[in-house]
């Protein structure tokens, strides 16, 4: 079904084409002065200067030809010819009960669904998952959902960082601790032991040690860069102990991105394109594309009309191993070969802009990517704190992923006692609706942010029930679930959806309204904030609506019927566009 603004563009479209004008001036929003209308229409304004008319005269034919239409209450103009369109309650009240009746609540999927590759997380083998990797994961979440929901067909794939420089780091920290391990014999013939020689603890200790040692010690640094290239190339013992790391990490950051409720389809990582590597260079060169400098391979990507130099971008260095970029570049032709990726939409930090321009206009050159694939960087800001810097430890160390879960899950516990939210239940419940409190501040305090902006992460201000937070929606959503459940056990069951008699009612069915058009807005722009902005809009009009129109008191049994409907509806409105924000609402509160 199209949603309420299409269908009216539609109906206002028309009436310009039968007045003898283009269609496109017919175009319909929500009204920006809600005192004048629900909804306006511009059009005459840029129709007057394309035919030379005045805009009042032509607002005025159009207002004509729309007054015979029974679904406007009122049709007025203002200004030099905005036409403002006031709903018929009547009309209004059908059109939400059409989309109660709908299971996708009026929701219509995009008519050509498309195979989509959402890179998202990008946690990386051996290093602990920081506050970095969490915009990653909460948007890419979001919008794996939200095309997922459009009808698109999509797969989400963690992207691992297990190949670069950090394996080799590892390695030869390792090497020093443990000599005698056999993955460090050169003529060890193997097998190699079963079990992993370290655990996820180690690793967490032995790759900063090793990195702060990479940095100061210039001989250890290039025994590090040695043995990733050798790792890269083979070596039977490194790539031995190498899986073990990524066995340890994966099952770590499982762990890590339950607890999110992130979920990945695909747990690939920049190894497992090794195989494509060779001859995907191979071929890059004999079609002339990468050339020898310095004895490295690099790939000149430069646009006659690039404003900044664009540098080459380099696929494999002097010591044969390869790059980042590198295995970006294999990764996209795996993901249009075997995957059949159509879009593929990479959710990675601003500061990687110009890894993914290289990368891509590498992909599009070589026809790695023919040119109906869609590649984008739907990059995101920084998350930082209320110094304004990139948000730190009280030491001013780099927060763990882990730590910051609880600390959210801490303010959320103190939030509820505070706001008597959950009070009386069990400890174990308890727990558990502060888990699901805790990871709704924090996911919503991300996502109501346009993405590319960065963002203060103010605990206090995100962890509390009132105002602009992931709380406040799980309470109005609540609350909303007990009202019915209070109704059903007085034997009070929803019915049909009445034409609104209270200006709160109508402006809750507006509001519901305009549950497809955000959808296709934050579709279209990837972008979940305009989703995140609906739904605190629609929680706001709930609980005027709430507080005005008393409906387990009201005597009437159609209009409380009606309420308990709208109710209804409000819910589950608020659980689709909750669960595409990946915020997961509790049973009772
Ligand atoms: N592992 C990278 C990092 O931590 C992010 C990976 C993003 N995805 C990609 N295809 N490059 O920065």
């Amino acid at each position: 079904m199209q949603s309420l603004t299409q269908h009216l563009t539609t109906l206002v479209s028309d009436a310009f084409a039968q007045s003898g004008y283009d269609r496109h001036y017919g175009e319909v929003t929500v009204s920006n002065r809600p005192d004048l209308g629900h909804f306006q229409c511009n059009g005459a304004l840029p129709a007057a200067k394309a035919y030379g008319r005045q805009s009042r005269e032509i607002a005025q034919h159009i207002a004509d030809r729309l007054q015979t239409q029974a679904i406007f209450k009122e049709i007025g103009l203002a200004g030099p010819g905005f036409i403002n369109l006031t709903l018929s309650d009547n009309f209004l009240a059908e059109f939400v009960q059409k989309m109660a009746d709908d299971e996708r609540l009026g929701v219509g999927p995009v008519g050509q669904p498309r195979r989509v590759l959402v890179d998202y997380g990008g946690a990386n083998v051996a290093k602990p998952m920081h506050v970095g990797h969490l915009r990653a994961g909460i948007i890419g979440e979001s919008l794996k959902r939200l095309f997922r929901f459009m009808g698109d067909h999509v797969t989400g794939d963690v992207h691992l960082g297990d190949w670069g420089t950090q394996m080799g780091q590892i390695i030869v920290e390792l090497a020093q601790r443990r000599p005698d391990l056999p993955y460090f014999e050169a003529d060890y013939t193997g097998p190699y032991p079963q079990e992993s020689p370290i655990t996820l603890a180690d690793l967490e200790e032995i790759y900063p040690a090793a990195s702060q040692q990479a940095k100061s010690d210039p001989a250890y640094a290039e025994a590090a860069r040695q043995a990733t290239a050798e790792l890269q190339n083979g070596r039977p013992g490194y790539r031995a102990l190498w899986q073990h790391f990524r066995n340890i990490s994966v099952a770590g950051l499982k762990e890590d991105y339950d607890k999110l409720n992130i979920h990945f389809d695909l747990w690939l990582g920049e190894s497992d394109v090794q195989e494509l590597l060779d001859p995907m260079i191979a071929r890059l060169q004999a079609q002339g594309y990468a050339t020898e400098s310095d004895g490295a391979l690099i790939m000149d990507i430069s646009e006659p009309d690039d404003k900044k130099p664009m540098p080459p971008l380099m696929l494999r260095k002097s010591d044969g191993a390869v790059l980042y970029g590198t295995t970006d570049l294999a990764t996209i032709e795996m993901r249009v070969q075997e995957l059949a990726a159509e879009l593929l939409l990479y959710v990675v930090d601003h500061r990687q802009r110009q890894h993914f321009e290289q990368v891509f206009r590498a992909a599009y050159k070589s026809g790695i990517a023919p040119a109906q694939v869609g590649l984008e960087h739907n990059y995101f800001g920084t998350m930082n704190g209320k110094d304004g810097k990139p948000f730190k430890t009280r030491a001013g160390g780099v927060m763990k992923l882990k730590d910051l879960i609880e600390l959210v899950e801490a303010a959320a516990l103190a939030r509820m006692a505070e706001s008597h939210v959950a009070e009386g239940y069990d400890d174990a419940e308890r727990q558990e609706i502060a888990r699901m409190v805790g990871l709704a501040a924090l996911k919503y305090a991300d996502l109501m942010n346009q993405r590319s902006k960065d963002y203060i992460f103010d605990l206090d201000r995100f962890s509390s029930f009132e105002g602009r937070t992931g709380p406040y929606l799980l309470y109005t959503a609540v609350r909303a679930h007990s009202i019915l459940q209070k109704a059903a056990e007085q034997g009070l069951a929803p019915g049909p959806i009445r034409p609104p008699t209270m200006a709160a009612e109508r402006l809750v069915m507006l509001q519901i309204t305009q549950l497809p058009d955000a959808l296709h807005m934050a579709y279209e722009t990837r972008m979940p904030n305009h989703l995140a902005d609906y739904v605190y809009t629609l929680a706001n009009e709930f609980n005027r609506f709430y507080n005005t129109c008393h409906i387990l008191r009201e005597e009437d049994a159609g209009v409380q019927a009606s309420w308990l409907a709208l109710t209804q509806l409000f819910r589950r409105v608020m659980e689709q566009a909750l669960t595409l924000l990946g915020i997961e609402i509790p049973e009772r509160m």
